[in-house]
């Protein structure tokens, strides 16, 4: 398996801090069978993409990994108005390998045509975006049909190895197997960022995914996309199979269905309680004075 998102370089961001536990780290990963992982720094607000010290750091890793697995370079590349227009000068600054795909971390509050207009100015340039975990974003992980959009554009979407085990929620983790049902999901990655909280490990996603949709879109998933996000090649299924459309409206339907149930039951529990009050002509203690004052002198 490759891992295309992972935060591994030492002492960078809010990865491991030392050389040792980047090498644990490391080990973890290639103990549960990943062959080959992306360093994916941050690149937002809190942490500079200071492309000189990260390629050091890099160097240094890979130093110390030797053959125990092959290590790439990526980023983690916010969304953000100086980041899209420093890429857009460099396109190959932050992308995997320096190839064309770049990991791209949406913004808390997501606005989304203006989101779609600057991946699209991305697309532009060469950059094929993938989006990371959507799932744990709580604004997008409503609105598939606006990923749907933004994957028929050309963009491609990456979830996190423990939202499809439950680890950020059971939003999260829907939304995930909704994205997964509708074939708009791309790669799974680990996203790690420690050896325990977060490890790299992304063998029981794979199982996951293999029980519960086949082995080969496990293999699509872990295996095969991946590999070529290393060499930069279009991917497979976007050459031969582009991704299925299934209608989402019913679980949006669903939702509003809901909304609209428990707004009526409020009304109906409301109308209930006014109606005992004006036949026992008084009324509880508990009662609002200003409800209590309109009612009485609607009586006299
Ligand atoms: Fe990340």
């Amino acid at each position: 398996m490759i891992d295309i998102h992972s935060h591994i370089l030492p002492g960078w961001d809010d990865g491991p801090q030392t050389l040792e536990e980047s090498l644990r780290m490391l080990e973890i990963a290639a103990g549960y069978g990943t062959t080959g992982i992306v360093a994916t720094p941050h690149a937002n607000s809190q942490y500079r993409f200071d492309a000189g010290v990260i390629q050091q750091r890099f160097h240094e890793l890979t130093a110390a990994a030797g053959s125990l697995i092959q290590v790439h370079l990526g980023c983690d590349f916010h969304l953000s108005y100086e980041n899209v227009q420093d890429a857009l000068q460099n396109p190959c600054k932050y992308t995997i390998n320096n190839k064309n795909y770049l990991m791209v971390e949406l913004p808390d509050l997501v606005i989304a045509e203006s989101a779609r207009g600057i991946l699209n100015r991305l697309r532009s340039a060469g950059i094929v975006p993938v989006i990371t975990h959507p799932e744990r974003n709580t604004q997008i992980q409503g609105r598939l049909d606006t990923l749907n959009q933004w994957v028929r554009d050309g963009c491609l979407l990456q979830i996190t190895a423990q939202s499809l085990l439950g680890r950020f929620g059971l939003e999260a983790e829907r939304c995930c197997h909704s994205l997964l049902s509708a074939k708009m999901v791309h790669f799974v990655a680990s996203d790690a960022h420690d050896c325990e909280d977060r490890p790299p490990r992304l063998d029981l996603a794979y199982r996951h995914v293999a029980q519960h949709y086949g082995a080969p879109l496990a293999d699509r998933l872990f295996r095969i996309n991946p590999a070529a996000v290393l060499t930069g090649d279009p991917l497979e299924e976007s050459r031969d199979t582009p991704p299925t459309w299934i209608d989402l409206k019913p679980a949006n339907t669903r939702r509003r269905l809901s909304s609209i149930a428990l707004a009526g039951g409020v009304i109906f529990s409301a109308f209930i309680v006014l109606v005992q009050w004006s036949r026992a002509g008084t009324f509880h203690p508990a009662t609002p004075p200003s409800i209590a004052l309109r009612l009485h002198r609607s009586a006299m």
